[in-house]
């Protein structure tokens, strides 16, 4: 893969994959990617959950219209939103960044005014809104970096956010699932998708510049 730009255009939301395993190596780099990803504030307000058992992942697919890339795929990735998004981890995010940086919490006082000022401004469903919002500055980060692995990764909002959160009992960890990604390898033979055309809208759809 000779280029960033090349492995976007390689990539795609592969519709069948072939079972075949992801590398530890590999899984263990693209997961990297969603902890390095940026996020406001810093507060990376979610948690990225691996499946990888074929029993929970079947169960999971009852739950997600029934997409073969919840089964065939190698692991599952479920990103979660922390929900309720507290002031409480505002004063962790401080106490951690003092003690990564070996500084006084008191000097990062403003700081924790500013994010806690601003969280107070949300109601609990615009905070998880915007941790969601987060959370999908991951999802992008970690879709580029399988694509750099070559490995597929293929990005779902399908499923029943409810039953997915019973089924992994994520209310119970102050989560709650927001979206999928099925790391694996496109199956050439039963994928209708591969090899068709990639579509987007003209560039200058997308990209405007104003001078
Ligand atoms: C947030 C998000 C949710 C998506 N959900 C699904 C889904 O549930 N099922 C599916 O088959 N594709 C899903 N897709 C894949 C998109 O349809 C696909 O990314 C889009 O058509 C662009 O094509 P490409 O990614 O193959 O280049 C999703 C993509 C994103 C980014």
């Amino acid at each position: 893969m000779s280029s960033f730009y090349d492995a976007l255009n390689w990539r795609y939301a592969a519709k069948r994959m072939n079972g075949h395993t992801v590398p530890a190596d590999k899984v263990a780099r693209i997961l990297d990617a969603a902890h390095l990803a940026p996020s406001s504030f810093g507060l990376q307000p979610y948690t990225v959950l691996v499946v990888d058992d074929p029993a929970l992942q079947a169960t999971i697919r009852e739950k997600a219209a029934d997409q073969p890339q919840v089964t065939e795929c190698s692991h599952l990735l479920v990103f979660a939103t922390w929900d309720p998004v507290e002031e409480a981890h505002v004063d962790e995010l401080i106490e951690r960044i003092a003690t990564e940086r070996d500084v006084d919490p008191a000097e990062l006082s403003g700081y924790r005014d500013m994010i806690k000022g601003t969280l107070q401004q949300r109601t609990p469903e615009q905070r998880v809104e915007w941790a969601a919002r987060q959370a999908y500055i991951g999802l992008g980060t970690v879709l580029s970096a399988a694509a750099l692995e070559q490995v597929d990764a293929s990005p779902m909002e399908g499923f029943d956010p409810v039953a997915l959160d019973a089924v992994l009992g994520l209310r119970d960890r102050g989560l709650h699932g927001v979206v999928l990604v099925a790391l694996g390898y496109r199956d050439t033979e039963t994928d209708w998708l591969a090899g068709l055309k990639k579509v987007r809208w003209p560039r200058e759809r997308t990209i405007l510049s104003i001078s």
